[in-house]
């Protein structure tokens, strides 16, 4: 007698199964992994370091896009996580916001509560900052003077000196603010530096010539959906290589691309949310 290979009940029972298995997939994608934060630790070196910041921690925040659409308790909680690792130095690669009518509101809760290293902190705009059309200089002064109330300097192409650490920050590419040329002739080159620029492209444009060090980026929140094994569909890059992680550069640069810790849509698949605790070296 033959086996009929596909029964009512069976074909029933495999759809519910799939229908659990969606659903599970797209709880996890919405509303689990946006929020299922990892510290991602690393060493950091970094040429003429100072003996005396031989194993201090730099902490490396991102993209964190205060709006009505990212979690405020979920950002406070990050960076409750962050304070009681007691990092030396905090530094903070753009995007504090995402513009909607709920960002000035979440700014007030959520800046005070921004942590800082023991000894020092630094920050850079990324375009978010700029508002619409990463235009609006208004909302580049208003998160500046936020940050500012809360003790953060905010790096336009100038130089923070943390215990013989050179921090450059360079202003953002897609607001047009960037002056590479300016910035790097800042920096002494035969000390200790980091570079931080909001959008690893970057380290593409205009000359690096005579800067060998670290970049450090964030911009791209590695895609946000990443099917295994295969590049994220969608990634705010020239470059689409520039995905996430350490890359290592033509003239003895490295780039490290952060994956954010926030988001501008709530989805998130294989690429999970990121703080970066550097381990200077
Ligand atoms: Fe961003």
């Amino acid at each position: 007698m033959k086996r009929k290979l596909f029964t009512r009940r069976g074909m029933l029972r495999l759809g519910a199964a799939s229908a659990a298995a969606g659903g599970a997939t797209l709880g996890y994608t919405f509303l689990l992994e946006p929020f299922w934060l990892e510290l991602v630790q690393r060493d950091l070196p970094i040429r003429n370091l100072p003996g005396s910041l031989k194993g201090k921690t730099l902490v490396q925040i991102s993209d964190i896009h205060v709006s009505g659409r990212v979690s405020e308790s979920y950002l406070i909680e990050s960076f409750k996580r962050v304070a009681e690792l007691r990092p030396d130095i905090v530094v903070y690669t753009g995007d504090f916001i995402s513009l909607d009518e709920e960002t000035e509101n979440s700014m007030a809760k959520v800046f005070p509560q921004l942590p800082k290293g023991r000894m020092g902190t630094a920050a850079i705009l990324g375009n978010h900052d700029y508002g619409v059309n990463w235009a609006e200089e208004e909302w580049a002064q208003r998160v500046i003077g936020a940050l500012d109330a809360r003790g953060i300097p905010v790096l336009r192409k100038g130089v923070l000196d943390v215990g013989g650490l050179q921090i450059l920050g360079l202003d953002d590419s897609w607001a047009e603010k960037i002056d590479l040329a300016k910035g790097l002739a800042s920096l002494e080159p035969e000390r200790a530096a980091v570079v931080l620029s909001h959008n690893p492209d970057t380290v593409d444009q205009g000359d690096w010539s005579g800067y060998e060090g670290w970049i450090l980026s964030g911009h791209t929140h590695g895609g946000q959906c990443k099917p295994p094994f295969l590049p994220p569909p969608i990634l705010p890059v020239v470059n689409k290589r520039y995905t996430a992680g350490h890359f290592e550069l033509s003239g003895g640069r490295n780039l490290y691309i952060n994956r954010a810790l926030g988001y501008v849509h709530q989805v998130r698949f294989n690429s999970r949310p990121e703080v970066t605790v550097f381990k200077l070296a």
